[in-house]
């Protein structure tokens, strides 16, 4: 299908009638429903469908830059180009496409790209549905210039949730972070749960593989499921920051959550010829 300005999107479904949406525009998945036709991930009300503008919602992809951590554009450039449909993506080791409906795109820098940021890289991105209804993000970026070349990533994702208060997320307890609030410094988390009750803006380092998301209202869980991407972004604007979003509803930072698999704190550094690799899963499971 193509969306308003043209630009394709590919819808995903699997056999229970779960399904997902991906745009080529930044690569960016918009909508991930259950069987039941229910969305999981926030879209703003406000949200502005038009280039260069990444949607306001969905799984946008920071890359090469996450933030303003470095000289780049805010979050880097991929989550506002045009990426193609890679027909013949080369195979996976294991094979990961078993059961699942995918689609297999790629991103390859244009020569603006390469005046602001001299690497070359193909960077594939295959995103599925399982029969389950879980949605996977399996990347690939390769080095293809004769010098190595460093990266941050994060896949901003939006989820949809019941009632900012009544969330809470596990699996950052203990762990240092980096606040985007204060300088950037350094702190420990030492509660036991993540609460929130005001702006949070925070980059957790060297998490489990597992976090999840509980939302009491919706009795159910979020589960994130990473691989190669050690950090954990929690971010919600509140109410100060949602006032001053152009494409962000005043109130709408009550149903969203960003949480990110990330790469941040420490870079990824390619040599020529090498590839990264890094995963993300997402599933919901009912909890009381
Ligand atoms: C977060 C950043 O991950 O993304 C925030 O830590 C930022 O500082 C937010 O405000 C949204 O960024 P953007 O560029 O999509 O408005």
């Amino acid at each position: 299908t193509k969306d308003r300005n043209g630009i394709d999107q590919i819808v995903l479904r699997n056999p229970r009638g779960a399904s997902a949406r991906v745009s080529l525009f930044g690569g960016q998945v918009l909508s991930w429903r259950t069987d039941q036709g229910e969305e999981l991930l926030f879209t703003s009300s406000k949200a502005i469908f038009k280039p260069p503008n990444p949607v306001r919602g969905g799984i946008p992809i920071c890359f090469p830059q996450f933030g303003n951590r470095g000289a780049l554009e805010q979050h880097g450039f991929a989550r506002k180009k045009l990426w193609a449909i890679d027909y013949n993506p080369p195979p996976l080791h294991p094979n990961d496409s078993s059961g699942k409906a995918y689609v297999d795109l790629i991103l390859r820098p244009s020569e603006e790209d390469l005046k602001i940021w001299p690497h070359s890289f193909e960077f594939r991105l295959r995103v599925s549905l399982s029969a389950d209804g879980n949605l996977t993000l399996l990347s690939r970026i390769r080095n293809i210039n004769s010098k190595p070349f460093s990266f941050s990533i994060a896949y901003h994702t939006y989820f949809a949730i019941s009632d900012i208060s009544e969330v809470r997320v596990e699996g950052l307890e203990t762990l240092d972070y980096l606040d985007n609030l204060c300088q950037k410094e350094r702190f420990t988390e030492q509660g036991d749960t993540l609460t929130f009750e005001s702006e949070v803006d925070r980059v957790y380092l060297s998490s489990s593989d597992v976090v999840a998301v509980f939302d009491h209202e919706r009795k159910r869980t979020f589960m994130i499921r990473k691989e190669g991407l050690p950090d954990v972004v929690v971010w919600n604007p509140w109410e100060k920051k949602s006032k001053s979003m152009v494409d962000f509803g005043d109130e709408e930072y009550k149903q969203m959550l960003c949480v990110d698999g990330a790469a941040i704190e420490k870079s990824i550094t390619l040599k020529p010829g090498e590839e990264w690799t890094g995963r993300l899963e997402l599933s919901i499971v009912p909890s009381s």
